[in-house]
């Protein structure tokens, strides 16, 4: 019998658990990135850990409680995303990997997660050359 098991069951929910909050960890050290998340920081890890769920094939507990369709091209635009802060948000996410050392284990999940659309529709301003 082939099973096929989801990238969610793969990687489990105390391993994804734990790499958002080490995303969040290297976000607060990130003197862009960290201002463009002013609000609670534990909610915003809520939001991402429940959103790396369902992408990954478990519960869509994100969508029940936001409302639907993840709308995060439209969720994004609240914030100045240009080509630095994706590779600024980019970097946090592989750091947080490599912490785990999650490359080695999970490669094919590294790949996958690094190809996802939201990385690439995500930037929503020019480059800003001169940051004040
Ligand atoms: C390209 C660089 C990115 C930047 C600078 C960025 C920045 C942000 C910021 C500032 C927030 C608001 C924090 C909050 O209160 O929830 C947010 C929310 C969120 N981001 Fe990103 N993000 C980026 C890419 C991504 C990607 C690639 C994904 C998907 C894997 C993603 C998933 C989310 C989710 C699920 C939320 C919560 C939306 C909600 O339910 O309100 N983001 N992002």
């Amino acid at each position: 019998m082939n099973i096929q098991l989801t990238y969610y069951q793969r990687i489990g929910s105390e391993n994804l658990q734990e790499l958002v909050s080490r995303f969040y960890e290297e976000i607060k050290q990130d003197e862009v990135l960290k201002p463009m998340y002013p609000g609670d920081l534990e909610a915003a890890e809520r939001r991402l850990y429940l959103f790396l769920v369902q992408y990954l094939g478990g519960p869509a507990t994100y969508s029940e409680r936001r409302g639907g369709h993840p709308r995060l091209r439209m969720r994004h635009q609240l914030f100045p995303i240009d080509q630095d802060a994706r590779d600024r948000w980019l970097k946090c996410m592989s750091t947080a990997w490599k912490i785990r050392l999650w490359m080695m284990n999970h490669a094919s999940f590294c790949g996958h997660i690094l190809s996802i659309q939201p990385i690439f529709y995500a930037i929503n301003r020019p480059a800003i050359s001169n940051r004040l």
